[in-house]
């Protein structure tokens, strides 16, 4: 017996095959427009890049754990993309003196990253990633949580079924340190700690705590200010406050489209001030469905130029979960509106002329590659998921005329080939 190889996808990759790419399609569409319409221009740029940009910016977890990398035969080190931020840095810096600032660039990348695959994770995934370049005004903030609420609303999601939890770093850190008392050295494991805080049982919590050197009394204080909500801000020095976006943020109307939460810090280094993710509401999805920040000098890696960003990336299997669970995922599109069928071969030419009029209308048309009896052809037409066909017969041909059939109650009327369009048309609408 031969022996097949598998027809398995590789580990934590996943095929789309037509119905799940229809679907996806029709969603990322969806929101592909909403980010036009404020003015985003879309971008793309090599899966491989120089494993070097993801280990100088993207901390630990990513640069020590989840790059694929490889070295080509040229003796580069290089890495399959885990996310896009680095890359389009590195594109806005090189090409920087031609740019109006501020920009605001989209695109959808595919990112690997070896991770245990599970719900929510897998390890290649695609992600739409929102970034505004050229600009530390909290506008910036502002315009990014009302995309975040437009894009969600546009997939049919409501007020009630996501929450934008939002956070600065340097209000954290300042937090840390004058009211737990953490030291400078203590602070990214700290960060890194929190970052884990839903995650992990409270034991573990505590152990890791011990592990970076806090004190019982220093463990309590942090767990009190985590869960101290926006009343932390009351606690904090003035000078800092004003120096952040996220408290200017909340004191416009825009506060409504955000919780200010202390337990948010994300697991990526380079962001600066501004942090946020997007949770879904309901408890089938603990996991945040997608998150960004701020970064005033990722663009660092690459220029002496100053070129802050803020942006934020979505990845699909989060939000396909998000979509499932609420009832919002859109059905699988038909292969076809309607088919032209021909009663006999010799009327194949016949029935493409229909189907290229039909074509030039707008309508998904097929004719059939290999002519079965009409019965047989008018069942697999439903199957495809086409409304009506087109029956093209010897006598109605000679006439001028087409037959239209509605595959759902089986009606059927003779038309003027000219008409044939229309009353398709019609007949779907
Ligand atoms: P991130 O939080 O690492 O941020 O990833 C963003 C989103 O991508 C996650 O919330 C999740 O939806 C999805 N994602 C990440 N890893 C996986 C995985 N292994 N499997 C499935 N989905 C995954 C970033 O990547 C930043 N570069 C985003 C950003 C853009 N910040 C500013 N601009």
């Amino acid at each position: 017996m031969p022996e097949y190889l598998s027809t398995a996808p590789t580990r934590g990759t996943r095929d789309f095959l037509p119905a799940e790419m229809s679907v996806r399609t029709q969603v990322f569409g969806h929101l592909y427009d909403v980010i036009e319409r404020y003015g985003f221009l879309r971008y793309d740029g090599p899966i491989l890049e120089p494993a070097e940009i993801y280990e100088l910016k993207s901390g630990q977890e990513i640069a020590d754990q989840q790059l694929y990398t490889l070295t080509d035969k040229g003796g580069r080190r290089l890495a399959l993309r885990p996310e896009m931020t680095p890359s389009v840095a590195r594109m806005i810096a090189g090409t920087a003196k031609s740019l109006q600032f501020p920009v605001r660039w989209y695109s959808h990348p595919n990112c690997h990253r070896y991770e245990k695959p599970q719900r929510g994770r897998v390890r290649e995934h695609w992600q739409i990633n929102v970034d505004i370049f050229g600009s530390e005004s909290s506008n910036t903030e502002i315009e990014i949580f009302e995309l975040i609420h437009d894009m969600m609303e546009e997939l049919g999601a409501s007020k009630d079924m996501f929450e934008i939890r939002a956070n600065d770093r340097n209000l954290l850190a300042s937090a840390l340190t004058d009211i737990v008392g953490v030291g400078p050295l203590q602070l990214p494991e700290v960060f890194a700690l929190v970052d884990r805080w839903e995650k992990y049982p409270v034991e573990k919590l505590a152990a890791s705590a011990e592990e970076i050197g806090l004190a019982d009394k220093q463990f309590e204080k942090l767990t009190e200010i985590l869960a101290s909500g926006e009343a932390l801000l009351d606690e904090l020095p003035e000078s800092v406050k004003e120096a952040s976006n996220l408290v200017k943020v909340l004191k416009t109307s825009a506060a409504g489209l955000i919780r200010f939460d202390p337990m948010i810090v994300r697991g990526l280094a380079y962001y600066t001030s501004t942090v946020f993710e997007v949770f879904d509401t309901s408890p089938e999805n603990r996991r945040a469905l997608f998150g960004g920040g701020a970064y005033s000098d990722l663009a660092g890696m690459f220029t002496a130029q100053k070129i802050p960003g803020i942006g934020f990336g979505m990845g699909d299997v989060t939000l396909m979960d998000f979509l499932e669970t609420h009832g919002l995922a859109p059905a699988p599109r038909s292969e076809v509106d309607v088919v032209v069928v021909p009663t006999a071969e010799e009327l194949s030419d016949a029935a493409r002329e229909v189907a290229g009029r039909l074509r030039k209308a707008g309508l998904r048309t097929s004719t059939p590659l290999e002519l079965r009896k009409l019965g047989k052809e008018l069942t697999r037409a439903d199957k495809a998921g086409a409304r009506a066909v087109v029956i093209v017969g010897q006598e109605d041909w000679d006439a001028g005329n087409v037959t239209v059939r509605s595959l759902a109650t089986r009606e059927q009327q003779q038309v003027p080939l000219d008409s044939t369009a229309a009353a398709v048309t019609a007949l779907l609408a």
